[in-house]
């Protein structure tokens, strides 16, 4: 399959009448896929009303059949459509963040297509903030399934580019965007417990939740690895690049000893760093990734993908990476750390 890309300049007027978004509209509403940016990641669309449009997403990516989807909708009352109902904690967190980098598992409408859920009764429901994602959805005019637009394992894409390494061939088209904001994905909550639970940390952070809500609990597996995981795609090893990853508590110096121990030993070696500390690894890594700066871990999350899969276009024996504190977005980039250093208990990936 050939595949198309289109640059769309997400500050333009009136996108709904941009000529490749009406272009890849036409795709979503003809059963194919489109991906495109979001203010997390770059996502990989289908129609969420067609079981046939949804089943090609998990052919394109590799994905386990049991791992359900989110549906990214552009309006308050396509979730009308999507949820069956909507429970208050999920109303107040759908007026504080959304558009925006949330996601809420309500309980399932019918309409929406089986393979969407992976046969559970309820759905992960988003509405993004980023332009280019909100005229896609609303010149279809039919809410959107779209997990992140990467191979299954792989770091999500955060660029177009990323995308086409991934996808190329084997999806309609791709809508570039530019480099998606956020760079971590949407927090995940589940709205049909009693507490609100977080099963996925991302770009909104624990701490706005309970500004919102008061107190939300976790879900257990986050921190004890032997839990069997709410979000199924959470069980799946993830973000990994080729080279085995290693992340480094302590600091600078652990660090620095770690990659200078594997160089003695012959090993060809990448670190994971930060603006602050790139310099020290200069004559000593073989290859140097940067995700950020530690001063503001906003910056981390948006290079963090970027930086792990960098160090695919490179022959490595291990990766060892800086970690930070699990705080804020930090959650987030440590959750995804993790899982790049393999810590899950399945074989399978999302
Ligand atoms: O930021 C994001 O959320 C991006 C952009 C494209 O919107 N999407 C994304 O989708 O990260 P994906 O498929 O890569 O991750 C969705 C996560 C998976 O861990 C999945 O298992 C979980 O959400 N999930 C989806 N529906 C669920 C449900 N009904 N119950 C529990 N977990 C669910
Ligand atoms: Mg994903």
């Amino acid at each position: 399959m050939l595949t198309k890309i289109w640059k769309v300049d997400p500050a333009a007027e009136n996108l709904e009448e941009n000529a490749a978004i009406r272009e890849a509209a036409a795709y979503i509403r003809d059963g194919e896929l489109i991906a495109f940016p979001t203010e997390t990641v770059y996502g990989l669309g289908a129609n969420a009303l067609s079981d046939d449009a949804v089943k090609k997403i998990y052919e394109a990516k590799g994905r386990p059949s049991d791992n359900p989807l989110i549906v990214h909708i552009s309006d308050f009352s396509q979730a009308e459509r999507v949820a069956r109902s909507i429970p208050g904690a999920a109303e107040k967190l759908m007026k504080a963040f959304w558009p925006g980098p949330l996601t809420v598992i309500v309980p399932a409408a019918d309409a929406v297509a089986k393979t969407v859920t992976a046969g559970l009764k309820t759905v992960g429901l988003r509405m993004p903030q980023h332009p280019v994602a909100r005229a896609l959805i609303s010149a279809a005019d039919v809410p959107i399934a779209a997990p992140s637009a990467n191979l299954s394992g792989k770091p999500s894409p955060t660029e177009a580019s990323h995308v086409y390494e991934d996808m190329n061939g084997r999806i309609a088209g791709i809508l570039d965007g530019g480099p998606a904001g956020v760079g971590v994905e949407s927090t995940v909550v589940d709205t049909t417990q009693d507490l609100v639970t977080i099963l996925r940390p991302g770009g909104v952070t624990r701490e706005q939740l309970e500004a919102v809500l008061g107190k939300v609990a976790s879900d257990p597996a986050l921190k004890d690895k032997k839990a069997q995981p709410k979000a199924p795609g959470m069980k799946y090893r993830h973000y990994s690049p080729k080279a085995p990853v290693e992340l480094v508590s302590g600091g600078l110096q652990e660090l620095k000893q770690a990659v200078a121990r594997a160089k003695e030993t012959g090993l060809t070696v990448g670190v994971l760093t930060t603006t602050e500390n790139a310099n020290v690894f200069k004559n000593l890594a073989d290859v140097i990734s940067v995700a950020g700066t530690r001063a503001d871990l906003a910056t981390v999350a948006q290079g963090l993908f970027h930086a792990l899969r960098r160090f695919d276009h490179y022959d490595l024996d291990i990766i060892f990476s800086e970690t930070f504190p699990a705080e804020g977005i930090g959650e987030a980039i440590m959750n995804r750390l993790n899982k790049a250093a393999g810590s899950s208990k399945n074989d399978g990936m999302e």
